[in-house]
């Protein structure tokens, strides 16, 4: 949604914020500002465009204070304008804001501030009302106006007569903060800090956060200071660098053989998984009679993966649902289902809510998530954490990967929990998931391939990805891949499916994406694939290497290695997570900065 940081210390403060922003940007960059207090004055920066654009307009200042705020923004109020961009000020007071105040108009028309305000955002309209009722409590002040507002914010603010101190508060919408020899900071996200230090804390919702260059102190609205509760981040400091590649969807592709292996041998005892780590009791997979996964996107497509073998090995009832969806669709949950979030960024505010209203009805609450100690994590009964490392692209790549490798895990431990598979089934099973890393390393030795084949779909403004049952859910996948990334309109279909209506789009060179991975479903996919080719469609293969020759050379294809055909998907995501890459750094767009998106979706 939007990036935000806050730094008071020894450091150079604008470069501390600006890299900052830069490390912040993927959350947000349709402009950017900062403010810095020096002594009693505050001096605003900020436009439209990047954070290369606003380096540019304050590349001559130079600072002695040390202590300055700044933001990103993903436009949700008002449109993309420099007046627009925090930081806001309004009287003494200065902030950035990430959330969404629903009541703003009607604080600003009951407090008569509309006279002060000079842009159309929520935020501007809280600095107004801070400013209102300031005299000198900053502590006080703050809690009499979060207490007149409805929605959700994460505020950083600035006091003109509190040099070298800034204060946050937040409902929902994440800030991180640290204390190091460099002096306080907050963030949005850990990205931002983990070029200082490895230790953080999450600042607690509705208790006030104070920055000062030796000290930071957090109080509740009753006035009582508490400890905050540090977590150390495994994250190499360097990892959340893009190390040599041109974007980050380059390097996070590349490093999903060890994101995988991470993520799955601490948890392979004997051959047979092991959450004992996690302190998830064996009662959670056997008490349960149905399945929900709510999430969002890629998240939620590694959701219906999961349902595939959820359906195939267990034979539950599991619910797949869009967590936007979630709870406008009347669902049937009790205390006999398991609700599986899965999210990469912990903080998707439609995740969050539809796994709030799960454990209002009765549900236990598991999570699979790639950042630790985020929204949703806190908010579940049990965390599976994906070891992906940070993920900055826009678009999810090793999240999805881990996600899935959690998933296998999952469903091999409720198989043996459930004595649906004994000990060598589910060794076995769990062997071929060890095997996935180095499947997905013989896809990325390829990966010119995959270049060339994306040369035959950059210029298409549409684009149709055909498959069957698993394959249907790899062409989601990548079928949103190439959306995000490259602006091409592509479509992924059950290929089935395309002879009740769709096949009538099917012109001279249309072209077609097919996936060919089940060996079940070989001969119908194929026969599917012929028909669009004899409407005239351009047709690209992703195939098994098992069952390539069934291709007999006439199509351009991609030859996966083998796997099992339920552990396909990894290959094949794969392989189709690089031709959405080549065709939009082909196109020369900004890879990792898609138009109109964000990383972390914090609005409903
Ligand atoms: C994926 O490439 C997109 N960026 C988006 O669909 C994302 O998966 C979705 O917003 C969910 O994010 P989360 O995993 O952080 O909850």
């Amino acid at each position: 949604m939007c990036g935000i940081i806050g730094y008071t210390g020894t450091e150079d403060v604008k470069e501390v914020l600006l890299n900052a922003l830069e490390l912040l940007e993927y959350r947000g960059y349709d402009s950017a500002g900062i403010a810095v207090k020096e002594d009693a004055q505050t001096k605003i920066y900020k436009c439209a465009g990047r954070v290369k654009d606003l380096r540019l307009i304050c590349e001559s200042e130079k600072f002695l204070s040390g202590c300055g705020i700044g933001h990103t923004r993903w436009a949700t109020h008002g449109g993309v304008t420099g007046t627009n961009a925090h930081p806001h000020r309004v009287g003494n007071v200065t902030l950035v804001h990430n959330g969404i105040i629903e009541n703003y108009r009607e604080l600003a028309a009951h407090y008569e501030l509309e006279e002060q305000l000079k842009s159309e955002t929520d935020s501007e309209v809280v600095a107004a009302l801070l400013n209102r009722y300031y005299e000198g409590q900053p502590n006080e002040t703050i809690k009499e106006v979060v207490t007149k507002l409805k929605g959700t914010y994460a505020l950083v603010i600035l006091f003109d007569d509190q040099p070298g101190v800034i204060y946050s508060v937040r409902n929902v919408s994440p800030i991180v903060a640290t204390i190091c020899d460099e002096g306080a900071m907050l963030a949005s996200d850990l990205t931002a800090l983990c070029r200082f230090t490895n230790r953080y804390f999450v600042v607690p919702e509705n208790y006030i956060l104070k920055l000062e260059k030796t000290k930071l102190t957090l109080t509740d609205f009753a006035g009582r200071e508490v400890e905050p509760e540090f977590l150390t981040v495994d994250w190499e400091l360097n990892s959340a660098g893009k190390n040599g590649y041109p974007f980050y969807m380059e390097k996070e592709i590349m490093e999903q053989p060890d994101a995988i292996t991470r993520t799955i041998e601490s948890r392979i005892t004997g051959g047979l998984p092991d959450f004992s780590a996690e302190g998830i009791p064996d009662s959670l997979f056997t008490d349960c009679e149905r399945i929900t996964i709510v999430a969002c996107g890629t998240a939620m497509h590694a959701g219906l993966v999961a349902q595939a073998l959820v359906k195939s090995i267990l034979h539950m009832h599991i619910e797949v649902e869009m967590a936007s969806e979630f709870m406008y669709s009347d669902p049937v949950i009790d205390k006999k289902t398991l609700v599986i979030a899965v999210s990469q960024s912990g903080e998707t505010i439609d995740t969050l809510e539809a796994l709030k209203y799960a454990k209002r009805r009765g549900a236990k609450c598991l999570s699979i998530i790639n950042v630790k100690g985020s929204s949703i994590a806190r908010e579940s009964d049990y965390v599976l954490y994906t070891d992906a490392g940070p993920e900055i692209a826009v678009a999810s790549t090793k999240a999805y990967t881990t996600q899935l490798a959690v998933f296998y895990l999952l469903v091999a431990k409720m198989a043996f929990s459930r004595g649906i598979f004994g000990t060598e089934d589910t060794q076995s099973f769990v062997r071929e998931l060890q095997r996935t890393p180095d499947a997905i390393k013989k896809v990325l030795e390829k990966r010119r391939e995959i270049h060339v084949l994306a040369g035959r779909v950059l210029d298409a403004k549409d684009l149709f990805m055909i498959g069957r049952g698993l394959d249907h859910s790899i062409l989601l996948e990548g079928s949103l891949k190439l959306k995000e990334v490259s602006y091409i309109h592509s479509e992924a279909y059950a290929s089935g499916e395309l002879k009740h209506g769709p096949i009538a789009l099917i012109t001279q060179n249309t072209p077609v994406v097919a996936a060919v991975t089940q060996e079940k479903l070989m001969a119908k996919e194929i026969s599917n694939i012929k028909e669009v080719k004899s409407r005239g469609a351009d047709v690209v293969v992703f195939i098994k290497g098992a069952i390539a020759e069934s291709l007999q050379g006439e199509y351009p294809s991609f030859v996966l290695p083998d796997m099992r055909d339920e552990y396909m998907v990894m290959p094949a995501s794969v392989a189709l997570q690089l031709l959405a890459y080549y065709v939009s750094s082909d196109k020369g767009f900004d890879v990792d900065k898609p138009r109109n998106l964000a990383k972390v979706v914090t609005v409903e």
